[in-house]
């Protein structure tokens, strides 16, 4: 029987891997719209073509430093504990992966998002909007300022509520390596009736949470939390489905 490279292979593409026991279930009971979003069929396998493997081709000059500070895209400051986020991309065996774009989104601190779908009765801040990105450096590092996000209600369940996150989308060299995942703080009390944190197996779950760091922290300015980031392997980072928003 013939056996064929996987797509991508001739140009050194490494092919994607799920291993079990890190990522969340594509349908997840306690998580509604999973059921919605999820195939039913078995997946398609699609060539790799150019248009797949050659994007995003950002350029250095597209990804300034401010647009990793999302406390400054304003004419003021946002309301809210003025953290900051860093850590490292790393490969399974624990490689810096340098030059991978990173691109946050969350709520502000009262818990509500910049989107027209956002219908949660909590203000919306003049002063954030709730994005930002950066390119990780030689060492494989990002870092983010920013302000704590709130909690928000989400009716998947009865009072159901989001601990607080922020979302993490990583670019690697081609639109096909897109990883999305959620990025969570230490000691949350909400845990435990989340189901987009419970959908993700107990022994990865704790790779999802940041933890809190004096040594990021910037003296009578900002809290640090620092957070890594694992593409594959064992320690792997939980990563989701790219279309799971919230
Ligand atoms: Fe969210």
């Amino acid at each position: 029987m013939a056996v064929h490279p996987p797509p991508g292979a001739a140009l050194g593409l490494t092919p994607y891997e799920r291993p079990s026991g890190v990522h969340p279930p594509l349908d997840f009971a306690g998580y509604r719209s999973t059921a919605l979003r999820a195939p039913r069929r078995p997946l398609v396998l699609l060539p790799h073509r150019l248009t797949e493997i050659t994007g995003p081709l950002l350029g250095a000059e597209r990804v300034t430093p401010a647009d990793a500070d999302l406390t400054a895209q304003h004419e003021d400051e946002p309301q809210g504990q003025r953290i900051i986020v860093s850590g490292r991309v790393l490969d399974s065996g624990g490689r810096p992966v340098p030059d991978t774009l990173i691109e946050v989104w969350q709520p502000n601190a009262a818990g509500r998002y910049r989107h027209s779908v956002d219908d949660h009765p909590a203000p919306l801040d003049p002063n954030f909007t709730g994005v930002g990105r950066c390119l990780t450096d030689a060492h494989g590092r990002y870092r983010f300022v920013t302000i704590r996000p709130g909690s928000y209600p989400w009716r998947n369940h009865p009072n159901a509520w989001r601990p607080a996150h922020i979302h993490f989308s990583l670019f690697g060299r081609a639109f096909t390596q897109r990883l999305v995942t959620q990025m969570y703080f230490p000691g949350d009390p909400l845990f435990f009736q989340d189901p987009i944190f419970n959908s993700v197996p107990e022994a990865a779950r704790d790779r999802m949470i940041c933890r809190f760091d004096l040594g990021l922290t910037v003296p009578e300015r900002a809290l640090g939390f620092a957070w890594d980031i694992v593409l594959r392997g064992r320690g792997a980072t939980a990563f989701e489905q790219p279309d799971g928003q919230w």
